[in-house]
This record gives structure tokens, sequence and C-alpha cells, in this order.
């Protein structure tokens, strides 16, 4: 690729050097075979748990290698749909990483249960098993994972811990589908499994999500709590009679129809997004000053999102605030036609956890059920603090129909501004 550093900055009145012209495509395609699908559940009658939730409960089991997957109407609750049917208690502890969408964390308040948050790797930006050991209580249960930006996190590490202390595993795998570790495919690893259907996801039904595990009392369990805790024995009939707290996650068939159609060219879609990811990932090979994201072969990406870091010692050398440096950044490929976005997900920093009040009256941490006084003091998330100011992302623009062009594009603009860092201004805060 040619080198950029004779191109003056847009953000200092340069040329931008992505073209007006030049469009990056909607995530996701949308084809006449979708449309049929969708009029079909229009066209018959069971707009609830009708028959394209059937199926696509039936097809993504079969797809991912699970014996058992319940459609749900988000990822968030099939994560609480997790926590409930790995038998976690109010007051009962969940470790999980610091480093994440605030679903991974929540889900676990929503069934009174208490998250223990642990620092991140550096190098994958996932939980970091090293960490876990000495986070157990004799209050934990489980341990949620995440496979964060469509990589698998340690699975042998966390697991080998697991069973040593017999906790259960919980795989955040909303941004994962077809995600692998050592060829086998997330959700199928732990012990119960949560996917999200929300639209930037690499399997996108607008919203939605699955429950999936192995086995059939958690699923029971967890499929309880998402239909208004109905645990009437199989047989039992319909007896309207509420045995304990539920709620309603069920899907529509209309949303069903939606993933469904979707689902059928997840292997397409994902394989194209993936070449996409290595085809930015070799152009901006020995860029300087940027951290490329993690994917190995035993571990290798779903293409779900390409991730870039600033390298912090560029900051220290500089002397500016490494987040001051990364909102600049964030500016300044802006400027080039690339729009990069940034958020705080450093989970113990949202206020609900710094407060310890979830539903009022410091509730779940005041209830009672919680032995001990869980300190969410940052100062134990170095690194997780680390990547959440170095990070910036896009999810959409490498995801297809986009394709050679955009990537060229895409790679050109952070090119332009990495190789010409110097010249970008670090206002500090
Ligand atoms: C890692 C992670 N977990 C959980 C969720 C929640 O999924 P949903 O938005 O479908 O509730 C998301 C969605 O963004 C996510 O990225």
């Amino acid at each position: 690729m040619q080198t950029m550093t004779d191109q003056k900055l847009a953000i200092h009145g340069g040329k931008p050097i992505i073209p007006s012209d030049l469009t990056f495509k909607m995530w996701p395609e949308i084809g006449p075979d979708d449309e049929a699908l969708v009029l079909a559940s229009l066209r018959q009658s069971s707009h609830a748990s009708g028959p394209h939730v059937k199926l696509l409960g039936e097809e993504f089991a079969a797809w991912n290698g699970n014996k058992h997957c319940r459609p749900t109407n988000s990822g968030t609750s099939a994560l609480q749909m997790c926590v409930a049917g790995c038998g976690v208690q109010a007051g009962d502890e969940v470790i999980t990483t610091a480093l994440s969408w605030t679903s991974s964390a929540t889900c676990i308040i929503h069934h009174n249960a208490i998250p223990v948050f642990v620092d991140a790797d550096w190098e994958t930006m996932h939980i970091d098993p090293k960490c876990i050991e000495a986070a157990i209580t004799p209050q934990t249960k489980a341990i949620l994972v995440v496979h964060y930006f469509g990589v698998a996190c340690d699975m042998d590490a966390i697991m080998a811990i697991a069973k040593k202390h017999d906790l259960a595993v919980i795989e955040d795998a909303c941004q994962a589908h077809g995600a692998t570790f050592n060829g086998k495919k997330v959700g199928t690893i732990g012990h119960a499994g949560a996917f999200s259907l929300n639209q930037n996801k690499n399997l996108c039904g607008g919203e939605g999500g699955f429950f999936v595990t192995n086995d059939q009392a958690i699923f029971d369990r967890g499929c309880a709590i998402g239909g208004f805790s109905d645990m009437r024995p199989a047989d039992s009939g319909r007896d309207y009679h509420t045995h304990g707290l539920g709620w309603m996650y069920s899907t529509t068939d209309l949303n069903a129809a939606f993933a469904l159609g979707q689902l059928r060219k997840l292997d397409k879609t994902n394989a194209q997004a993936r070449a996409n990811w290595h085809q930015l990932d070799d152009l901006l090979t020995d860029t300087p000053n940027l951290i490329r994201p993690y994917s190995t072969e035993h571990r290798p990406t779903n293409g779900y999102a390409y991730i870039l870091r600033v390298d912090p010692a560029y900051a220290q050398k500089r002397g500016v605030a490494l987040t001051d440096l990364t909102n600049a950044i964030s500016l300044a490929s802006t400027a080039e036609g690339l729009p990069l976005s940034r958020a705080n997900w450093l989970l113990p920093a949202h206020t609900i956890f710094q407060v310890k009040d979830a539903y009022g009256k410091g509730s779940p941490w005041s209830d009672g059920h919680c032995k001990r006084d869980v300190d969410y003091n940052l100062d134990q998330y170095p690194l997780a603090q680390q990547c959440v100011d170095t990070c910036l992302w896009n999810v959409f623009k490498h995801r297809p129909p986009n394709g050679e062009a955009q990537i060229q594009a895409f790679a050109g603009a952070i090119r332009k501004v990495f190789e010409n860092l110097d010249d970008v201004t670090v206002e500090q805060k």
C-alpha cells in the first residue's frame, strides 16, 4: 500500500482520503429469500411461538451443535436464562469480565445475584483466566465469559478452573456466532450460552437471541424464567399457576422468520466478513503505532468487528493522555470519511456498581443474601481500563455486501491517520 506520510490530514484542511461518492453498504443484506420467509410468516396464523420460531430454534441448534436452543427476544434475556438455568440464586456470586457490554453483568443482577469483576488480558481483551481463581469465594456459583469482538476466550484454562472449583460456565456469545476455540463452536463448550440477534450482530433478526445448552435440567430452569416461570410438569397441561417469578422472553414468528432467512446464509456471510476482516488486517500490517486485533488459528475471528488500538507507548512518548489521543484519532478518522466509535466498556465503572444500587435501597447488594462487601474499586482493572482508553472500532464497514473498494478505503483512512499521528492535534482534558 502506498505510504500516506506526504498527505495533509482532513482535520487540517486536506482532502479526505475516502471519496464522497464511495458508499459503505448497510448490514445485513436482505434478499428475496428473506422477503419470502417474512411474507410466509405473515400469511399464516400463529404469530407468537409459530412455525418459524420452532424452525429457527431447531436450525440454530443444528448449526451450532447444541442439543437445546430456545429463541428469545434478546441476547440479554438469553443471558439471564443461562444464569437461572445454571442454578444461580439470590446473593450468589458470578465472576465475569470487567470489559464488556452492560448485559454481561446486568443479567446477573436481573437474577438477584452479584457480579464480581476480574481484569481483562491486554492482548485478547477477554477475561484473564489468571485472575479468575483469586476472585472465587464460597459464594461463587458460575463464571460468565464473554467471547468479545467475535473471538473465543481461552476456554481450556477457563473450563479447568471451573472443574476444579465445581462452577458452571456461561458463555456470552452474543457477538460470536461461528467463533471457535480449537475447532469447537462457542456456545457448546461451557454449560450454557447466549447469542444475540440484534441488528449489528453477525446473525441479524432486528432484535432477538438464543439460549443454548446441552443439559436438559439447565434448559428447563432457564426456559421457565423466560416463560412466566412456568415450572409445570411437561404432561400437566396448562394450569395457569405461577410457581415462581418469571418474565416473558419469547420472540415472535415474524422476527423468527427474518432471523431464519439470515441464519440460512450465515456460513456464507461469516466467510465474507472474515475474508474482508483479514484483507483489512493485511493492509494494516506494519502501520506505525497501531495495535491490530487478536485472531489466531486456534481462536479465529468470526469477522464481527475490527477493533483498533493505539499503542499506549506512543501516548506516553508524546506526553498526552491515552484517552485524549484516542478521541483525537477518532476525530481525524471521521474527517477522512471513516467514523470510528468509542465507548466506556469498563463495567465496574458504571454507576450501578459504583453506588451498588440496581433496584433501589441498595438491592441486591443490601438484601441480606450478599454475604460480603464486594469491592468494585477501579484500581483492580488496569488492563481493561487501558483497553477502553485505547479502543476504536467499527462493526459494519468491513461486513458484506461491502468488499474490495470499501476495505481499501477503510485501510487507507486508518493508514493515513496513523502514519501522520504526530500531526493529529490532541486536546488535553
Ligand atoms: C457481549 C454482549 N453481550 C450481551 C449483549 C446483549 O444482547 P442484546 O442486545 O440482544 O440484548 C450484547 C449486545 O450488544 C453484547 O454485545
